[in-house]
């Protein structure tokens, strides 16, 4: 009864999509004779649509996590499902197609081509995959003037400022609507009402995108910024330490006052 069958791979797959599990993960950097243990057995699920902000001390592991869901390292052990895919089990070019497709990413580093226009890096995932046409361009603008760089197409990087290069970069990560973003420290160059007025900008685009809820995980050691997700997940020591949930009257002083009591 193909019917059954087919209900049957629904729920293996379809529960979490767009969501993230995450299994008994554990990281070990060798430094030469020295090693360092980046995750000790980290276990975290991120529901589909869900905004999940990671806090931590640095060095506690939150870009090491953020690496390995973005399928740019591989973990010792455990195991990471991301939109439904086991990332252990993706083939060499499955893998290209869940970087450039399933997930964006929005690291510290920018990665903008500095030769390109920000129009043109915008759009630079989307040539890569195959993706380019007028509507994905048209997307591209909207995007793009929806975070406040209508007037900066044009410009290359080196004529942006640092929030602008990072919004960019948030744009280009959108465009093609994945099923997850994730963003390290997003706002760590900007003022703190330049970082406001760019969270509320993004759960405004992330809003629109209704048609496939975008599952969020951002890391960032700003409780204001915190205040922005549906949860916050704390890091200790490679270890998840606690989390709880963000209501919407918490502002960065509970958000504060509740991340140091994870951690206590
Ligand atoms: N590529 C690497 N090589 C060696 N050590 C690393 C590497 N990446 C991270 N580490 C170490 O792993 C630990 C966790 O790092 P990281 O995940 O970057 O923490 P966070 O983002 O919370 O500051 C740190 O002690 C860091 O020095
Ligand atoms: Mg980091």
């Amino acid at each position: 009864m193909p019917h059954i069958i087919d209900g049957m791979m629904q729920t293996d797959t379809s529960i979490h999509r767009g969501g993230i599990v995450i299994k008994g993960v554990e990281k070990t950097y060798r430094l030469g004779r020295r090693t360092v243990r980046a995750l000790a057995g980290v276990d975290i699920t991120v529901g589909p649509g869900e905004f999940v902000a990671i806090m931590g001390a640095s060095g506690s592991g939150k870009s090491t996590l953020l690496h390995l869901c973005a399928l740019l390292d591989t973990p010792d052990a455990g195991s990471i499902m991301v939109d439904g895919q086991n990332l252990a089990a993706l083939s060499e070019r499955q893998a290209t197609l869940f970087r450039r497709q399933t997930v964006g990413v929005v690291f510290q580093s920018f990665n903008l081509v500095p030769t390109l226009t920000l129009l043109d890096n915008v759009l630079l995932t989307a040539r890569l995959a195959g993706k380019y046409d007028q509507s994905v361009r048209n997307r591209a603008i909207e995007l793009a003037g929806a975070l406040g760089l209508a007037e900066r197409l044009t410009h290359r990087p080196d004529a942006l400022s640092g929030g602008e290069q990072q919004r960019a970069a948030i744009a280009r990560a959108l465009l093609l609507k994945p099923r997850v973003l994730l963003a390290d420290e997003p706002t760590g160059n900007l003022d703190s009402i330049s970082a406001g007025n760019f969270w509320r900008l993004l759960k405004g685009v992330l809003a629109e995108s209704v048609d496939i809820p975008t599952t969020v995980v951002v890391v960032t050691h700003e409780p204001a910024a915190a205040a922005y997700a549906d949860r916050v997940l704390v890091l200790r020591d490679g270890k998840l330490a606690g989390s709880f949930g963000v209501e919407g009257q918490d502002d960065a002083g509970s958000i504060a006052a509740r991340y140091q009591h994870a951690l206590a």
